[in-house]
C-alpha cells in the first residue's frame, strides 16, 4: 500500500474535534498514514485528502462540521477527485444519513473502526472520482461478542502502532487505558459511539508510558472516560485495579516527572485508588470528576448513579487524604425538567466544593439517548444562558480565591509554550506586570510570556525564554486572577 517515491505523498489534511480520545486518535491515525505513504499538510486547499475527526457530544459540536462539510461543496466540484471523509463519534452517530445531507462526503469511519481507516483511505485515493463510498461502522445494537473481541483486538494493535521518537520532541502525551463506557447517562451518546467499556492490558499500557517517558515526553495523561473504573483480569484470573495501574505504573517508569488521568467518574473512587495518588509524588494531586448536577432529582433522572450527597462524601474523603487536590468538574445546566430550586443547588455545590475550574454545558437533546426520548426539552434556552451565566459567574469566584491563595508559594511548571495573553491583558494584575514589562522589553534574548500547568492543573504565565518550552520549573506566583496565576520564573530548573 506504501507509496514507492517520495513525489507521490499524497496531502493530507486532519481536523480534530472534541474530547482528549479523538485529539490520540488523530494522533494514531495520522502516524499510520504517513508511515504508508501520506503527509500531512494545514493548508486544506492544498490537500488530496481532507478529514474531520468529529464529536457528537452536543449539537453544537456537530454544526462546526455540518458547516466545514458545507463549505466544502465547491471544492469538490472542481476537484472530484478530492477525498473528504468524516471519522470519529458523528460518523458513527449519523451513520451513512449523514451522505445524504452530504453527498461529496468519501468516506465515513466510526472511532471502533479506526484500524481500517488507512485501507478506506487508500481505496478511495486509488479508485479516483468514480470511486464507491468507503464505509466502517460498528453499529453499536448489531454487534456480536465474538465481532467486538475481533475489534478490540485491532484497536489494540492501533495503539500499539503508536510511533513514539525521542526526534519529536513533545513534553505531554495521552495514553489510552479504557474505550467506550457503560453508564448510559441519559444524556450522552458516548457509550452508543465508543461502544462498550474495554480496558487495555496493563503490561500494554505501561510499555507505552515508559516509551514516552524515555523519548523525553514530562507528563503522561491516562484517559477514559470512566479512567478510575480501569479493571483488568488476565487469563490467569489475576486482577489489576485502577490503584494497582497507578502504583505499577509509578513504579516502573520512573524516569516521568508527571502522571495524570481523566475523567473520573465520582462513584467509583476506591480509597485504594486515592491512596495511591497520595503516596506516589509523581502523580498529579488533580482530579477531573465531573459532577454533572447538585439535585438529586436532575441527578436521577440523568442516570448518574450517585446522590449530591455521595458526592460531597468523595470530595471530602479526597480531600481529607490530600488537602491540596486541586479539584474539577463539569455542570449541564438546563436538563429537563430543572427548576430555579434544582439549579440552586448546582450553585451550592460549586461553592461548597470549591472546584479548581467547572466545564458548563447547556443541555442539548441527542438523537439515540434515553433523555431525549423520555423527558421534553422544557428549560428555555434563555434561562438555560442564564444559568450558565450565573454558574460561570460563582465558579469564578471560587477559581479566583483558590488562585489568590496561591501568591508567594513556589510551585513546580511543565511550560507548554507561549502565552497568548499580550503584556496589556496581564497588566491587569497591577505592579507586578509593569515589572515583567521592564523585564521583558530589557531582555534581548528571546525572552516572552510563557505559559504552563501546575500538578494542579493551574495555569501559570510567566516571562521566561522560549527555550524553556517543554521543561519542568519553578515558578513563584506574584498575581492571580479567576484563570490564570501570574509567576516569577525561580532560579532554578527541576531537574528530574
Ligand atoms: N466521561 C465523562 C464526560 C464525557 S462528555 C464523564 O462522564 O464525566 C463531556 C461532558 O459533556 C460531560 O461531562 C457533560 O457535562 C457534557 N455533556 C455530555 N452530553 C451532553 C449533552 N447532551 N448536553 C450537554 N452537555 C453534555
Ligand atoms: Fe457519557 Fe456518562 Fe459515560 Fe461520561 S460516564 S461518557 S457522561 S455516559
Ligand atoms: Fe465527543 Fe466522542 Fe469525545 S462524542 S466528547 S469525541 S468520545
Amino acid at each position: 500500500m506504501a507509496q514507492n517515491s517520495r513525489d507521490m505523498k499524497r496531502k493530507l489534511y486532519l481536523e480534530t474535534f472534541g474530547c482528549q480520545m479523538n485529539v490520540l486518535d488523530s494522533e494514531l491515525v495520522l502516524g499510520q498514514l504517513r508511515a504508508h505513504g501520506y503527509e500531512s499538510t494545514e493548508d486544506r486547499d492544498r490537500a488530496d485528502v481532507i478529514l474531520f475527526n468529529t464529536c457528537s457530544v452536543r449539537e453544537h459540536a456537530e454544526q462546526k462540521v455540518w458547516s466545514r462539510l458545507g463549505e466544502l461543496r465547491p471544492h469538490k466540484q472542481q476537484r472530484p477527485e478530492l477525498v473528504i471523509g468524516v471519522i470519529g463519534c458523528m460518523a458513527e452517530r449519523d451513520g451513512t444519513d449523514l451522505f445524504r445531507r452530504y453527498p461529496h462526503v468519501d468516506l465515513l469511519c466510526g472511532p471502533g473502526e479506526l484500524d481500517k481507516l488507512t485501507q478506506l483511505v487508500h481505496n478511495a485515493v486509488i479508485t479516483g472520482a468514480d470511486r464507491t463510498r468507503q464505509v466502517a461502522l460498528m453499529g453499536s445494537n448489531t454487534r456480536r461478542s465474538a465481532t467486538l473481541a475481533a475489534a478490540e483486538d485491532n484497536l489494540e494493535l492501533l495503539d500499539l502502532s503508536r510511533s513514539i521518537s525521542s526526534e519529536d520532541d513533545i513534553a505531554q502525551a495521552y495514553v489510552r487505558i479504557t474505550r467506550g463506557c457503560n453508564k448510559f447517562c441519559s444524556y450522552c451518546v458516548v457509550p452508543y459511539t465508543r461502544g462498550p467499556e474495554v480496558h487495555r492490558p496493563p503490561g500494554n499500557i505501561i510499555e507505552e508510558v515508559k516509551r514516552l517517558a524515555q523519548a523525553g515526553v514530562r507528563e503522561v495523561t491516562l484517559l477514559g472516560q470512566t479512567v478510575n473504573h480501569y479493571h483488568y483480569r488476565d487469563g490467569d484470573g489475576r486482577q489489576t485495579t485502577f490503584a494497582q495501574l497507578l502504583y505499577d505504573i509509578h513504579e516502573a517508569v520512573t524516569e516521568l516527572p508527571r502522571l495524570r488521568f481523566v475523567t473520573s467518574f465520582p462513584r467509583d473512587f476506591t480509597n485504594e485508588a486515592l491512596q495511591a495518588m497520595r503516596d506516589c509524588s509523581r502523580i498529579c494531586r488533580y482530579l477531573h470528576a465531573p459532577a454533572q448536577h447538585g439535585s438529586d432529582r436532575i441527578l436521577k433522572a440523568m442516570n448518574r448513579g450517585y446522590t449530591a450527597g455521595q458526592y460531597y462524601d468523595f470530595v471530602d474523603r479526597a480531600r481529607g487524604m490530600m488537602s491540596d487536590i486541586s479539584i474539577a468538574s463539569d455542570f449541564i445546566v438546563g436538563f429537563p425538567g430543572e427548576t430555579e430550586e434544582d439549579f440552586e443547588l448546582t450553585m451550592e455545590m460549586v461553592r461548597r466544593c470549591r472546584f479548581k475550574n467547572s466545564f458548563i454545558f447547556k443541555y442539548s437533546p441527542r438523537p439515540g439517548t434515553v433523555a431525549i426520548d423520555r423527558f421534553a426539552d422544557d428549560v428555555a434556552d434563555a434561562d438555560k444562558r442564564s444559568r450558565n451565566n450565573r454558574l460561570l459567574a460563582v465558579q469564578q469566584e471560587v477559581s479566583e480565591s483558590i488562585n489568590r491563595q496561591m501568591i508567594d508559594r513556589t510551585v513546580q511548571v511543565l511550560v507548554e509554550g507561549e502565552s497568548k495573553l499580550v503584556s496589556r491583558q496581564a497588566a491587569a494584575v497591577g505592579k507586578v506586570e509593569l515589572g515583567w514589562q521592564r523585564r521583558a522589553d530589557e531582555s534581548s534574548a528571546g525572552e516572552t510570556q510563557m505559559v504552563g500547568r501546575t500538578a494542579g492543573d493551574q495555569i501559570v504565565v510567566f516571562p521566561a525564554p522560549r527555550s524553556l518550552k517543554g521543561q519542568l520549573v519553578e515558578v513563584r506566583i506574584v498575581g492571580a486572577k479567576n484563570l490564570t496565576l501570574f509567576g516569577k520564573l525561580q532560579e532554578v530548573a527541576v531537574s528530574v
